[in-house]
């Protein structure tokens, strides 16, 4: 953990005054408030003001750097370990496993070996890896190979939704795995994604976090926003937090704010996750907590196929 300086106590005021500008789309405005934020201490506003004058990163998954960067450090420490151990649980008696969304196999490759450390313990056999981005799908591959365990990788660039219509018809997995990946699919691409694979898997497990579900740009959500951006800037070193938020973190967050943004995910409530589950057909949906973290609690949700 990083300790920070406190800031002025309006530093976060001006973040937030910067946000509420760029959501209305005046940029120029925005970046004003942002140098105040800055000049007071905040590392939301230090990070803004960079941003907003700079090229923007438009996906932040195809240069994953910056996203590789960010999962390495400050909470998402902790919540890899807690998201690999939880699907490691998953892993007895499972050979067929999808990976939907695996970015650089972060969470899925520990959990492959914890799941093989385990007394007596297995891990899957044969694993799909869906994934668009090249070079985190690469790293992916690179992580698994590493591993040394006996298991037939495959490995498709594509999207959820492209894979589903290409995939075999026949095929089925035991399990289908996706951590933080799902909220990266516009909701109702998403509804009928699940839809299609919930006739094609046994089990479904997500990792995700519980949202709340407040108006889009209202004063409440940008102020959520800001505070929680604060804190979660003031996770890593310095030098680190500069690609970190200029290259994942800012286009993440004026993605949902900015409307000349490009928006990265979509995330809800876990009631939300729930419900859509359900609607797309799974069965036996479960909820749990899974980790504190400084955007919102993380969760993960276990369901079974048709
Ligand atoms: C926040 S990252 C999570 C990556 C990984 N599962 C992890 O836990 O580190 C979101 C991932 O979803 C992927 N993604 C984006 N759009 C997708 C889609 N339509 N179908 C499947 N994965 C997608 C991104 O490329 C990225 O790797």
């Amino acid at each position: 953990m990083v300790v920070q300086d406190i800031p002025d106590p309006d530093a976060l005021d001006w973040a937030e005054k910067s946000l509420v500008a760029a959501s209305k789309g005046d940029h120029d405005e925005a970046g004003e408030l942002a140098d105040r934020a800055s000049d007071a201490g905040s590392l939301l506003g230090i990070a803004l003001s960079t941003y907003l004058r700079t090229s923007h990163h438009q996906d932040v998954y195809d240069q994953p750097t910056a996203f590789e960067a960010f999962i390495a450090g400050g909470g998402n420490v902790d919540l890899y370990q807690r998201t690999s151990a939880t699907l490691a649980t998953g892993y007895p008696g499972i050979g067929s496993l999808l990976d939907i969304g695996c970015g650089n196999g972060l969470a899925l490759v520990p959990a492959l070996q914890q799941s093989v450390a385990a007394p007596g313990g297995t891990a899957p056999s044969m694993i799909d890896l869906v994934e668009p981005g090249a070079d985190l799908l690469q790293h992916a591959l690179a992580a698994i190979a590493g591993t040394g365990l006996p298991v037939t990788t495959t490995a498709w660039q594509v999207g959820l939704t492209d894979f589903l219509r290409s995939a075999p018809p026949g095929q089925r997995w035991q399990l289908a795995q996706s951590t933080f990946a799902l909220q990266s699919i516009e909701p109702q691409e998403r509804l009928a994604a699940l839809t299609v694979l919930s006739t094609r898997v046994d089990r479904l497990l997500i990792v995700d976090f519980d949202v709340a579900d407040e108006k889009p740009r209202s004063r409440a959500h940008i102020s959520g926003l800001a505070t929680r951006y604060e804190r979660g800037l003031a996770e890593y070193d310095d030098d680190v937090r500069v690609l970190v938020a200029q290259g994942f973190l800012m286009p993440v967050l004026l993605g949902q704010l900015d409307p000349d943004g490009v928006r990265t995910n979509w995330e809800h409530t876990a009631d939300q996750w729930r419900e859509q589950a359900q609607e797309a057909g799974f069965r036996d949906v479960q909820v749990l907590p899974l980790a504190d973290y400084w955007s919102a609690p993380a969760f993960v949700l276990g369901a079974s196929g048709r």
